[in-house]
């Protein structure tokens, strides 16, 4: 994620830049910095930690001058530090720049620039670009970055200043967001609107592919191939506390909408372009590694061991390997057995749960490999595990955890996929299929965002439900156990997920007249298994909203209501049957006037025990 602010003006450049990184701290908060050009120089203040620390530094180095780049971190190359905290110079500090996304490229080009004598001070792959442009400089900076772009792959926003250029700044982007914002005799860029709503509400939204120059009295924009383009002003008119939301009136569902982006982030760069290989090489495992693996075991807490259970489907279906989810407070102090060739898989989305860690290093003192999936750079379980799959997110704020689990799946599918693969036991025409339905998840994810309203609607003739039952089998059971958990976290309606197959065995004794009961039937080799289980509780009166996939239109003979849901693998179904029961959750929080995104008694990162 990361934030950016930009400002070429008259005002004292301290307050607007960290003013604005101060508006983004939710896209990152683990490092920050600034760049301010006064007197010829480029003055550089970093700080590792949350802003305060930047603020607490300025004041004994206060930084002056009319244009000043800044930066606000959500670590991904590199652990969050002052050398890794941006902005980053060249060799010659003649050049100064924030980035917000990946360079996926950066590997070559910082060893290219090291043949040609550069120094790096930094783990980043920001750092490469700041060298490239010293190395490319013909003394235009608007045409460097022109040429600079053309050899940086990945998604990125960048903002450049130079020492010899004191009357503009440079924006480049390529998918990662940027606004422009438009200002009397002063102009702003940055990642998002709410770091300048103070000062303007006339903005430009850049474009996927867009630079901007930005000078005091103007600001110009062009293609990445310097065609000049004609831009509409966009006139504000939230108000800055929703437009730190981007305009959603909670977090959650800002996070909920953005797990097209979170998917395709998660996949972006570790599927080859083929669709016939899984790239993950921080996996740090050979195929004879994998080939050695006797058994997994998962451990997780909350959410995350629920993404863990859907793990366990996608690992033994394609990799053969058997796999036990484990909650991690009762799997530490339960002496499981572990052979020298266990995998222990460690999910958080923190990187922080106490009992997460604590099973990790339970694990490492028995000399067992621990790789974590997380979705923090530089926290603890990134830190301690044997080697990080990241989930590229970015920062959750919302207590209830909601793109942290789909791109925790998705990191699932990619280890299920390459352990099938080292192993023999998943054919590479089946990878294939299964690579290409993977690499189709973030449309799917869209389209199953349509359904918003019909939910919307649904929540709120439910909102008063004393019980609610979420029935599936196999992963659709694990879906249910995750669409219960939202629903109670914060609408506190009771909520209870049942395999389908149990529920004649105790619990179809709570189901009367008027019951909701969501039931999953996204599993075509289980469909009419379930159905019977879905006519059980019809019979005893249960009011059922049924998902299930668009052209089985079998089910709305049974029950009260249909979502459909695109099409996809069934093992990938998963990924997109939780949105529903996530906006479901949100809907019934919302309608019955629940603080949403601080649900009562829970925390987002539990560091206790
Ligand atoms: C807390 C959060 C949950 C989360 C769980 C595990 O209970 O409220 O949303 O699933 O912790 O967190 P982790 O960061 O380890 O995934």
């Amino acid at each position: 994620m990361c934030g950016i602010v930009g400002y070429i003006g008259p005002r004292n450049v301290k307050d607007v830049v960290v003013g604005g990184l101060a508006k983004l701290e939710y896209r990152g908060y683990d490092s920050a910095g600034v760049a301010a050009l006064a007197d010829g120089n480029i003055r550089i203040v970093k700080a590792v930690g949350r802003l305060s620390n930047l603020e607490e530094k300025l004041a004994e180095m206060p930084i002056s001058g009319h244009i000043a780049i800044g930066h606000t971190r959500w670590a991904t190359h590199g652990k969050p530090s002052d050398e890794n905290a941006h902005p980053h110079q060249d060799c010659s500090g003649r050049f100064a720049i924030v980035h917000n996304g990946i360079v996926e490229n950066y590997l070559s080009l910082r060893e290219e620039l090291m043949a040609l004598g550069h120094e790096f001070r930094s783990e980043t792959d920001t750092e490469v670009v700041a060298h490239l442009i010293e190395e490319m400089y013909n003394g235009d900076l608007f045409e460097t970055m022109i040429a600079v772009g053309k050899r940086i792959r990945g998604a990125y926003a960048l903002v450049v200043m130079a020492k010899d250029h004191p009357d503009e700044i440079v924006a480049i982007r390529r998918a990662s967001p940027m606004i422009i914002g438009l200002g009397e005799k002063e102009n702003f860029v940055a990642s998002d609107i709410p770091a300048i709503l103070e000062y303007t509400r006339d903005i430009y939204v850049m474009e996927d592919g867009e630079m901007a120059v930005l000078r005091r009295d103007g600001v110009e924009c062009f293609t990445m191939d310097g065609e000049p383009v004609k831009k509409e002003v966009y006139h504000v008119t939230w108000d800055a506390v929703s437009a730190e939301r981007g305009g959603y009136p909670h977090f959650m569902l800002k996070e909920i909408h953005e797990q097209p982006r979170a998917v395709r982030d998660t996949l972006r760069g570790r599927v080859s372009d083929d669709l016939s290989r899984v790239e993950l090489p921080e996996l740090g495992l050979q195929d004879e590694d994998i080939r050695a693996i006797d058994r997994i075991h998962i451990v997780a807490c909350g959410t995350s061991w629920h993404a863990g259970l859907v793990g366990k489907a996608a690992i033994e279906a394609f990799a053969r390997i058997p796999v036990n989810v484990e909650i991690a407070s009762e799997y530490r102090y339960s002496d499981p057995i572990v052979t020298d060739n266990t995998l222990v898989i460690a999910i958080t989305q923190s990187g922080e749960t106490a009992d997460t860690l604590a099973a990790m290093r339970e694990m490492k003192k028995r000399g067992v490999r621990v790789v974590a999936i997380t979705n923090v750079v530089g926290s603890s379980a990134a830190r301690e595990a044997d080697s990080t799959i990241i989930t590229w997110a970015g920062p959750e704020i919302a207590v209830a955890s909601t793109k942290a689990y789909t791109t925790q799946l998705v990191a699932l599918y990619l280890l299920a996929v390459r352990f099938g693969l080292s192993r023999g036991t998943l054919a590479e025409e089946k990878a294939r299929e299964v690579l290409a339905a993977l690499d189709n998840l973030p449309q799917v994810v869209e389209q199953v965002l349509d359904t918003a309203p019909q939910i919307e609607s649904f929540a709120k003739r439910y909102k008063d439900a004393h019980d609610t039952f979420f029935i599936g089998r196999g992963i659709d059971y694990a879906v249910s156990l995750e669409g219960a958990l939202k629903l109670k976290e914060i609408s506190y309606i009771h909520a209870e997920a049942y395999a389908a197959g149990e529920l004649k065995h105790g619990t179809l004794a709570l189901i009367t007249d008027g019951v909701p009961v969501i039931a999953l039937a996204m599993q075509p080799e289980l469909y009419e298994k379930t159905l019977s289980n879905i006519v059980e509780v019809k019979a005893r009166g249960a009011f059922v909203l049924g998902l299930t996939w668009v052209g089985n239109e079998d089910l709305e003979k049974t029950v009260d209501e249909v979502i459909y849901l695109p099409k996809t693998m069934p093992l990938l179904a998963p990924v997109a049957a939780v949105i529903p029961l996530q906006l479901l959750a949100y809907y019934a929080a919302v309608a019955r006037g629940n603080d949403v995104d601080k649900p009562r008694n829970l925390a987002k990162s539990v560091t206790v025990e």
